[in-house]
């Protein structure tokens, strides 16, 4: 393959040659439903390509090697099954989403999905709704564009005002999404504007069409909606949630959305937060606001995602009681057991914004009566924009993999019925910017099928898929570039948990202190003497005590607290001595060294692969490895010489700080 132009037919992870192994043989389908249609035309498809064929009628008598069938069997609407018994490959589903998820397992699976025997194993999914959160706006805002946080170019669905109208490139978007299992998408930006509001009436039609090509891959569509629509759209004089006429008027706007789309999934709400209007407007409370939705949608069968990421965006930095990392808990914790059973919380992985290191956020172990749904950002915003390597499968499955009550407790992945990610795809020819940021869209879909999935393994997959039959050269080479890269970007930018110090706005590249004296929250308190924000129970915050035993005890004492963590929850001198033996300060400058040496190897080792990926492909990230090293280095000097100039430590092993 050696496309000359890239464009967005590129596949991802799909290109035409994963379907090999399938299109050389002979497969029998037997089910019914659009998305089963879907199921035939794959393998019509991979069929014509290859020279295999879609055995016709209902095959008896006739030999095939792949049977794809739905059955009952007590399978879930999204389950499957798989078997290999003399020569024949059985998949086997209830519904027509089990069935496709069946068969993007067998494209996995490739030439091992034929050989040898292979004993029934069920595959269901461990969350009920995996979905992607498209920050995208339909008008172009002025300050944050197409797509507020998008690296990947334009939106999928939107252009200048309207809905660009190609279905066929939504279409392919869903295909992709649906082969690592993402099965429910929210079509605009969590902060909707006045465009956008008009999504939820009289523009519902272009989101029925989005719901037209995302639907053949068993993908849902949600849409967000501004909590003052009675207001802006109806023309009532409130939004106030326990207003009869505001009721009525949520009612009626729902009926009109399910006339349009009759399995819409629901809405995304971000409701009192950073200026998007909420119940408190009303002297309401956010289960007031959430069970209005909630009861509006719930004789269709819709959900309500309520996003918990409310704090005071109008911070006076020189206040140190408000702290915003205790934000969500505060509002949150006490309305546990008052949601509707249609609602779910949408919570943030980490206490403050997606940074690179936070703790794993404390609601989600707070409300045992609540439905809730971990939220991480796919987009890049503080990990490198999409410009930068940072593959987040490793954050992402230690999120998953933490237990809020300590060991015997459940863990995060058990918790979370549903996972969602904010969405990192545009109109980019490689559709996530950078090519290999692909990888983060594909592991996120893996993750929510199975959160306690090995991410490493799930890697491997990605680059199966996405690179078929790839020499054993390629495959080392890309687990040397995507392995390490989440901590390798951790090294070289904020330390220790510390968070932020990035360029207020956009958020790429280093500003110490630009959000230092700025009403947002995001403090890191540097001074002569040290470094990191006091959360302690004892003199700090408070907001240790958030957490459960034994979190609570762990975190509030620098003695205990893990090492990658201490600035978020203490403030230490600069000779603090860190569990690892390294003062805080020459960790500072020991990880910042290290950090772009190690992007230097990345760079180098991608290089060496010019040979055996596409030129287009491998030019793009090579270009991206320079923006990325000059970035590391902008990093580690800014960082290293902001240090050594407050502490007046000098560097142990007398390198260049500036
Ligand atoms: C971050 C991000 C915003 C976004 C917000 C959210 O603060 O910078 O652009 O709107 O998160 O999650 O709502």
């Amino acid at each position: 393959m050696n496309r000359a132009e890239p464009s967005w037919t590129d596949p991802a992870w799909l290109p035409p040659e994963a379907f090999r192994p399938l299109g050389t043989r002979r497969t029998l389908i037997r089910g019914t439903g659009p998305v089963a249609g879907t199921v035939r035309g794959e393998v019509a498809e991979a069929c014509a390509r290859f020279g295999g064929e879609v055995v016709r009628g209902d095959g008896t008598g006739a030999a095939y090697d792949l049977l794809l069938e739905m059955g009952d069997g007590g399978l879930g609407e999204e389950d499957f099954t798989c078997a290999r018994h003399g020569g024949t490959t059985t998949v086997t589903a209830s519904g027509g989403r089990g069935l496709l998820y069946g068969l993007f397992h067998v494209v996995r699976l490739g030439e091992k999905a034929f050989a040898g025997p292979r004993p029934g194993e069920v595959h269901r999914p461990a969350t009920a709704v995996r979905m992607l959160d498209h920050w995208d706006n339909v008008a172009v805002h002025p300050v944050m564009g197409q797509v507020e946080r998008g690296y990947a170019g334009g939106s999928l669905f939107w252009r200048e005002g309207r809905a660009r109208g190609e279905p066929g490139r939504v279409r392919a978007y869903a295909r992709l999404l649906a082969a690592c299992g993402i099965n429910a998408v929210c079509v605009n930006n969590v902060n909707v504007h006045a465009t956008e509001a008009h999504l939820l009436t009289d523009r519902i039609g272009e989101v029925a069409a989005i719901a037209g090509a995302l639907r053949p891959y068993g993908v849902r569509t949600h849409l967000s909606v501004t909590f003052a629509a009675p207001v802006v759209l109806g023309g009532l004089s409130t939004a106030d949630p326990l207003e009869a006429a505001v009721r009525q008027w949520w009612a009626r706007a729902v009926r009109g959305v399910y006339d349009a789309i009759p399995d819409f999934g629901g809405f995304v709400v971000k409701a009192d937060s950073e200026g998007q209007p909420g119940p408190f407007t009303y002297g309401r409370s956010h289960a007031d606001g959430t069970n209005m939705l909630a009861a509006a949608l719930a004789p269709h069968g819709g959900t309500v995602h309520w996003r918990a990421f409310v704090y005071d965006h109008r911070q006076d930095w020189r206040d140190r009681t408000t702290d915003r990392a205790r934000a969500a808990h505060d509002h949150f914790a006490p309305l546990d057991g008052e949601f509707a059973d249609n609602a779910v919380l949408q919570v943030k992985h980490g206490p403050m914004d997606f940074q690179v290191r936070e703790p794993v956020s404390p609601v989600l172990g707070a409300l045992p009566r609540t439905r809730l749904a971990v939220e991480v950002q796919a987009t890049q915003e503080y990990t490198g924009q999409q410009r930068h390597v940072c593959w987040l499968g490793p954050m992402w499955s230690e999120v998953l993999g933490f237990r809020p009550q300590g060991g015997a407790g459940p863990a995060v992945g058990e918790l979370a019925g549903h996972l969602v990610a904010v969405s990192n795809a545009g109109d980019d020819p490689f559709w996530t910017g950078h090519p290999l940021a692909q990888a983060n869209l594909y592991t996120f879909g893996r993750l929510a099928w199975r959160p306690d999935a090995d991410p490493y393994r799930v890697l491997d997959e990605w680059i199966g898929l996405t690179f078929p039959s790839a020499p054993e050269r390629l495959v080392t080479g890309l687990h040397a570039v995507l392995d390490g890269s989440w901590r390798t970007y951790e090294k070289y930018t904020a330390p220790l948990g510390v968070g932020f110090m990035v360029q207020p706005g956009h958020h790429y590249g280093p500003s110490v202190d630009g959000y230092e004296y700025s009403p947002w929250g995001t403090y890191h308190f540097a001074d002569r003497d040290g470094i990191g924000v006091d959360r302690s129970a004892a003199t700090g915050t408070g907001y240790a005590a958030q957490y459960a035993e034994p979190w609570a005890g762990v975190y509030e004492s620098a003695a205990t607290c893990p090492d990658e963590l201490l600035l978020f929850f203490h403030h230490v001198p600069y000779g603090h001595v860190l569990r690892s033996g390294k003062t805080v300060v020459q960790h500072v400058y020991d990880a910042h060294f290290e950090g772009v040496e190690e992007v230097e190897e990345a760079r180098r080792v991608w290089a060496g692969l010019a040979d055996l990926v596409e030129p287009v492909r491998h030019t793009r990230v090579a270009e991206l490895f320079e923006e990325q090293l000059r970035s590391a280095g902008e990093w580690r000097d800014q960082i290293n010489s902001y240090f050594l100039r407050k502490s007046g430590v000098p560097d142990a092993h007398g390198r260049r700080i500036y």
